[in-house]
């Protein structure tokens, strides 16, 4: 018997079998979030964010925001940054401990202060997740980069324009690269870019406050300035909600109109889902989702355009309820498996060797007490609860919230019978 009572984290209690139906809005973009709200630390105008989730990791960015002396507060689905009083450089342990993103601090406050000093983020959940390359690239900028009682510290002394090449591509430290480079007057390169959405959404805030930045295949040329001014601007639909949502649909064999999306931001995980057998109907910014998908497929992530490693947990649900065998090899991070374990607790059979994991589809998944370990493993363990016989309870929701905004009542609003088991401590 299953003990439903909560802990020291809300819990998500679930009850499978119910087909979702109907219209949902798709939130802003977390990951498009995060570093435009650090944009504003290179101005010294208000700045206004539009369509800004209400996630955990944006309250800790504007927190950051504030420590550093800034005033940022939410109306309606907004934010407001007035940067004028930042005069600190430092982002200290208990807000990077909270939010890895803060290392995006770090090229801001060195382009407004010609010093930083970022707490050392440390590895996490799904791998080490070393920083290096940021660390190059301001190196590479001629700036003194040392690690010193848990501290990155970067001090520089003059600007000037560089050349950098990427060893491998990064998201963050495209856009840490980008926001430094957006202060600093000539011509620079940059090589090996990453091309995400959220990356291509900063550099579009970038050019608002002033940097001229052109981007040709994986090279962007960023001409910038010492005088950026403040933008109002409207972030992108969150691309890995809209995929989490399009999973829901699909496993639950229903019918769901997804509002606020960009297609062309999902074409990877569209092609997949529609050659696992999906009906995906694009009416301009929306997507008509109907049907089930059920054909095994081999699913590889790789950096956009390729399949997004922020999607493998929840197609992988979607896998082990096909007809067949698939294979999912997981190129971005080493440790990014930890779903398949309470998955199997489920009644899934996936068998990890490596960084391929081998999903053998089964008939049904069966209602458990599962644990979240990381943001998108959360999601997994949601959307496995859906289509799940019985009832499954999700545990540590914390993860989750930090991702995604409203999830249960959106999964509510289609029909879904969940319900959050608050903790017992407050
Ligand atoms: N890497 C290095 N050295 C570096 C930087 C990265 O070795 O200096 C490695 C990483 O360890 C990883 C790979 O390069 O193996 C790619 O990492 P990347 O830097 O691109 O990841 P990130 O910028 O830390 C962002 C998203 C992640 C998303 C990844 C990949 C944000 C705030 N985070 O992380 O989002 O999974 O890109 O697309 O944008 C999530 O939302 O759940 C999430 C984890």
């Amino acid at each position: 018997m299953m003990n439903i009572t909560s802990y020291t984290s809300d819990a998500l209690l679930i009850e499978g079998g119910t087909r979702l139906s109907g219209r949902v809005r798709v939130s802003g973009a977390k990951n498009a979030s995060l570093p435009i709200i650090f944009a504003t630390i290179l101005t010294s105008d208000p700045c206004t964010v539009e369509d800004v989730p209400q996630l955990l990791d944006v309250k800790n960015a504007c927190d950051l925001l504030l420590m550093l002396g800034a005033e940022a507060h939410r109306k309606g689905d907004s934010v407001l940054i007035d940067p004028s009083g930042i005069s600190s450089h430092e982002a200290p342990p208990e807000i990077v401990r909270k939010m890895r993103a803060s290392i995006l601090s770090l090229g801001p406050l060195l382009a407004r202060f010609g010093t930083a000093r970022v707490a050392l983020p440390g590895g996490c959940s799904i791998g080490a997740r070393p920083i290096d390359q940021h660390l190059k690239f301001f190196a590479k900028a001629g700036a003194d980069v040392s690690l010193k009682d848990g501290f990155i510290q970067v001090e520089l002394k003059n600007k000037k324009p560089l050349e950098f090449s990427f060893e491998l591509i990064t998201v963050t430290g495209t856009e840490n690269a980008l926001l430094y480079l957006s202060s600093v007057e000539g011509r620079s390169i940059l090589r090996n870019i990453a091309l995400e959405p959220e990356v291509m959404d900063l550099v579009e805030v970038l050019r608002k406050m002033g940097a001229e930045i052109e981007i040709e295949g994986r090279t962007a040329v960023v001409r910038g300035s010492d005088y950026l001014k403040g933008f109002h601007h409207r972030v992108i639909p969150d691309r890995i909600e809209a995929g989490t949502l399009m999973v829901a649909s699909l496993l639950t064999d229903g019918e769901v109109y997804l509002e606020n999306t960009v297609p062309e931001h999902l074409g990877s995980v569209i092609d997949t889902l529609r050659s696992m057998g999906a009906s995906i109907e694009r009416r301009d910014n929306a997507l008509l989702v109907r049907g089930k998908a059920t054909r095994p497929v081999d699913v590889y992530t790789s950096e956009f355009p390729g399949f997004p490693t922020d999607m493998q947990a929840q197609v992988m649900v979607l896998l082990s309820l096909a007809e067949g065998k698939s294979r999912v090899y997981e190129s971005i991070f080493e440790n990014r498996f930890q779903h398949v374990y309470e998955l199997r607790k489920m009644g899934a059979k996936i068998e990890v060797r490596g960084r391929t994991a081998l999903v053998e589809g089964v008939e049904e998944l069966r209602g458990a007490e599962v644990f979240s370990t990381d943001l998108r493993a959360s999601a997994s363990l949601v959307l496995a609860g859906l289509v799940a016989k019985g009832t499954t309870v999700v545990r540590d929701l914390y993860h989750l919230d930090r991702g995604y905004e409203r999830l249960e009542e959106k999964l509510k609003e289609l029909g879904a019978c969940v319900e959050r088991l608050p903790s017992l401590v407050s």
